[in-house]
């Protein structure tokens, strides 16, 4: 056999190795890593000393396989362009860019930063151990300066540890893979052009490399995602064009903009998927993620047996000078980790961009440093480059491959005790209370219908009872404590809210997904509610609490809209978003409705009556805030509120509708057919109710003086001339209006609804019809209140120079208006 049914017939047999990998590393329990290498090894090694033996012996497929793993040798170009942008784009496309944005700044100084320092120590060290030249040590350096953060993850994801520090580590290693391989061509690029190191150089080539590699990824991304939210048809051609976007960015930023593809492609892939978190549903997107994950999984089994292949016959060389340098890189290396993991990160964390990362998750981190497939193919393509020379070939192909078996071999195989030994794998008190409550639930279920089951079907009673007791006897095993201390209860608290809060993320993702709210207003929604997560796991019950009171403030776009509709008179921002607010207002409203009843139903029998009791007070408190502000909505526009509300009710029909046929069609009682028929009914309804409905903020001046009793006296003429000095104004509940000691610039009219004014001796309501901030205009005085709104109100401005003239044509008002002025003077003396 030979030619391509060789390579595919080798590449096949490889894959039926591997696949019985996974399951192996778990009997084990080490990370898959470690099987791969040596499972690539054990292979390179066979193979080399097939040579020398006589095979004949063999059978012939055996001969052919060993035969087509030597065909395999690609070159280490090779790897890095088949299977780097998988590798790569997967783990940017499966990680949460809002994570990875909020820790943006500890996640790009860990990773930045740990690799120049590791780079920078090892290479010194090692310059000053070996006698090679510092470009070369700095060279090697650079190989091994990344790291692969699988076990620690897995380890991480086994005990629990903070999602934030999962992310933090996983993007750390993304990035740390990009710098790595970024300072790895400086160094190359320098050596070709001579053996000077001029840092200028290799820092520009560094900078260029990555910044030019990253704002080209995140162009390609965004292209991508745009065009993912026009191809709309689900599944396959989804995935084909997110595989092609990671090769084609790969190729086009190393091979036509010579700036680093693997930045390009890690920002490509996180672009791509704040995207494709956004447009597709959950379904589409978990095939997506499903498709790469299988794709990165092949990619990584392959690089990795495929470079192993090759560590043997490299480490046939090695000299006892070699295990000397090894020992030391190992040292200087764990050394420059160590001076990252306890310098940068704490001071980080002080700084207040990291989660404050405990002592005992920084050792395994440390210890969990390990070096993978990565290494092995850098190392491996600076063997293959015919301007570096041989000696430097050889010492940097030794010391990279024995120093990720080193890291493989050792540090992996002792991660899982040293991890039993910081009793990072022991419950906490709550979890150890989370265990036993489930426990004892599942248990009295069982009791409870194997009885009935066994009368049921019929069944022998007797092995039901027997069944039945041995589930009650551990039922009574279970010790509960007593009293639950203060500390217990508030963590039972916390993790109960944290389990509701991950449900409303859930079910707006849902909404979303069901089109039963905008895109916009949905991303608004999830975005919120992973940040009162992370509110709650950083600040615990407290930043629960004002994070939530702050989702409902009014943000900064909000602001800048009231800006714009006071400054210029352009109501069109303003509008648009008090009616997707609303419309958020209104979604969350019913998220919070369902879990109360999900507190009844899964948080009480898990935690208590006492922690559900307090879970429902901290919702009833944001239901409070909600419904204040909805009825300010509902007071001032009745009948947007009414649409609104409307549409959401018919989407919800709809809904109900859509779910009925697909009922229908599951059950076989409609074709196909019929449901695509009706389906696309359903759809074309669901359009026409797309938009949330507009808001008419409704500030027709003359409708507005029509309102105030002040005016009514006045003539046609009058009024209309009276109209065109006034400009319509709303304020929004809880907005100060005017601030005591400002200086007076305008008077209001209140068309309608109510403000308050806050005196230093008391406050007073004004209510529709009646005026206020005339007092500084009167008197010339500086203002002499707060006026704060009550709800939305609708006002009429007169400004300062208009006011003067208001004054001179309009005496009767004038002396109206003096009056009252000087009537509120008095009761401020
Ligand atoms: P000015 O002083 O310009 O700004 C604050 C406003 O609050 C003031 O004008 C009045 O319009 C209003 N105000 C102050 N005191 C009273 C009061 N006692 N009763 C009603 N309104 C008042």
């Amino acid at each position: 056999m030979d030619g391509v049914a060789l390579v595919v017939m080798t590449i096949a047999a490889l894959l039926a190795i591997i696949a019985f990998l996974p399951p192996l590393a778990r009997v084990f329990n080490l990370p898959y890593s470690v099987l791969l290498a040596v499972l690539g090894c054990g292979l390179g090694a066979v193979v080399g000393l097939a040579e020398p033996l006589s095979l004949s012996f063999y059978d012939q497929p055996l001969v052919d396989f060993l035969g087509g793993l030597g065909e395999l040798e690609i070159s280490a170009q090779g790897y890095l362009w088949l299977f780097l942008p998988v590798l790569l784009f997967e783990t940017a496309l499966t990680l949460d860019d809002r994570a990875l944005m909020d820790d943006l700044a500890a996640i790009l100084g860990l990773a930045v930063v740990a690799v120049v320092v590791t780079t920078i120590v090892v290479g010194v060290t090692l310059n000053l151990g070996s006698g090679f030249s510092l470009l070369a040590c700095l060279l090697l350096a650079s190989i091994i300066a990344t790291t692969d953060p699988v076990a620690v993850v897995a380890i991480f994801r086994e005990v629990g540890a903070p999602k934030r520090l999962l992310s933090m580590v996983e993007g750390e290693s993304l990035l740390n893979d990009a710098a790595a391989i970024a300072l790895f061509g400086g160094f190359l690029s320098a050596l070709r052009m001579g053996d000077a190191l001029d840092p200028l150089t290799i820092m520009s080539v560094f900078a260029v490399d990555f910044i030019g590699g990253a704002a080209f990824g995140v162009l390609c991304g965004r292209a991508g995602g745009w065009m993912l939210s026009r191809l709309d048809v689900g599944g396959p051609a989804e995935i084909t064009l997110s595989l092609a976007l990671a090769y084609l960015v790969y190729g086009v930023a190393e091979h036509y903009l010579q700036v680093s593809g693997v930045v390009a492609v890690v920002m490509a892939g996180l672009a791509f998927g704040a995207k494709a978190r956004a447009e597709l549903s959950p379904g589409q997107r978990d095939a997506l993620i499903a498709v790469w994950r299988q794709l990165a999984f092949w990619a990584s089994s392959l690089i990795f047996v495929l470079a192993s292949l090759l560590v043997p016959d490299t480490l046939r060389h090695a000299t006892w000078l070699d295990v000397a340098l090894l020992l030391l890189l190992i040292v200087s290396a764990l050394v420059a980790r160590a001076a990252v993991l306890y310098g940068l990160l704490p001071a980080l964390s002080r700084l207040r961009l990291s989660e404050h990362v405990d002592w005992r998750h920084r050792v395994v981190m440390l210890w969990g440093g390990l070096r993978g497939a990565l290494t092995l193919v850098l190392a491996l393509s600076v063997s293959e480059s015919s301007l570096v020379s041989a000696d430097v070939q050889q010492f940097v192909g030794i010391l990279a491959t024995s120093f990720v078996l080193f890291t493989l071999l050792v540090q992996a195989t002792t991660l899982r005790p040293l991890m039993r030994w910081l009793r990072l794998d022991e419950l906490t008190g709550l979890e150890t209370y989370i265990k036993d409550s489930a426990l004892e639930l599942s248990h009295r279920e069982i009791v409870d219908a194997v009885q009935d089951a066994a009368a049921k079907y019929g069944l022998d009673i007797g092995t039901a009872r027997e069944i039945k007791d041995l589930y009650a006897k551990r039922l009574e095993a279970i010790v509960r404590p007593s009293e639950v201390g203060e500390t217990m209860l508030r963590d039972q608290l916390q993790s109960a809210l944290a389990t509701l809060t991950s449900k409303e993320l859930e079910l707006y993702v849902e909404e979303r997904a069901r089109r039963m709210i905008s895109r916009g207003t949905g991303m608004r929604l999830i975005n919120d509610g992973s940040r009162l997560l992370d509110a709650l796991r950083i600040r615990g019950l407290q930043g629960y609490r004002s994070e939530a009171r702050r989702q409902h403030d009014y943000a900064r776009w909000m602001r800048l809209a009231v800006f714009i509709h006071q400054r210029f008179n352009v109501h069109g921002p303003l509008s648009g978003l008090l009616a997707v607010r609303s419309e958020m207002l209104l979604v969350r409203r019913r998220a919070l409705v369902m879990l109360e009843e999900f507190v009844s139903s899964d948080i009480e029998p898990i935690f208590g009556p006492r922690v559900a009791e307090s879970t429902t007070k901290f919702i009833e408190a944001r239901q409070q805030d909600i419904d204040r502000h909805l009825n300010a909505i509902r007071l001032q526009y009745p009948i947007f509120w009414q649409e609104l509300g409307g549409r959401y009710l018919s989407r919800i029909a709809l809904r109900l509708e859509g779910n009925a046929y697909q009922r229908l069609e599951r059950e076989g009682l409609i074709s196909s057919q019929i449901v695509r028929h009706l389906g696309r009914e359903v759809i074309a309804k669901r359009r026409s109710f797309g938009r949330v409905p507009s808001l008419d903020l409704g500030l027709d001046v003359q409708t507005l003086v029509s309102r105030l009793p002040i005016f009514s006296s006045l003539e046609d003429q009058k009024l209309r001339n009276l109209t065109r000095l006034l400009r319509p104004r709303l304020a929004l509940p809880d907005q100060k209006i005017l601030r005591r000691g400002d200086s007076g610039d305008a008077m209001y009219f209140i068309a309608s609804g109510a403000v308050e004014v806050r005196m230093p001796t008391g406050k007073v309501t004004l209510g529709t019809g009646e005026f206020f901030g005339e007092m500084a205009l009167v008197d010339g005085r500086p203002r002499s209140a707060d006026v704060v709104a009550m709800g939305f109100c609708k006002l009429l401005v007169l400004k300062r120079d208009a006011f003067q003239r208001f004054l001179y044509r309009h005496p009767e008002l004038s002396s109206q208006v003096r009056a009252i002025a000087a009537e509120r003077r008095s009761a401020h003396l």
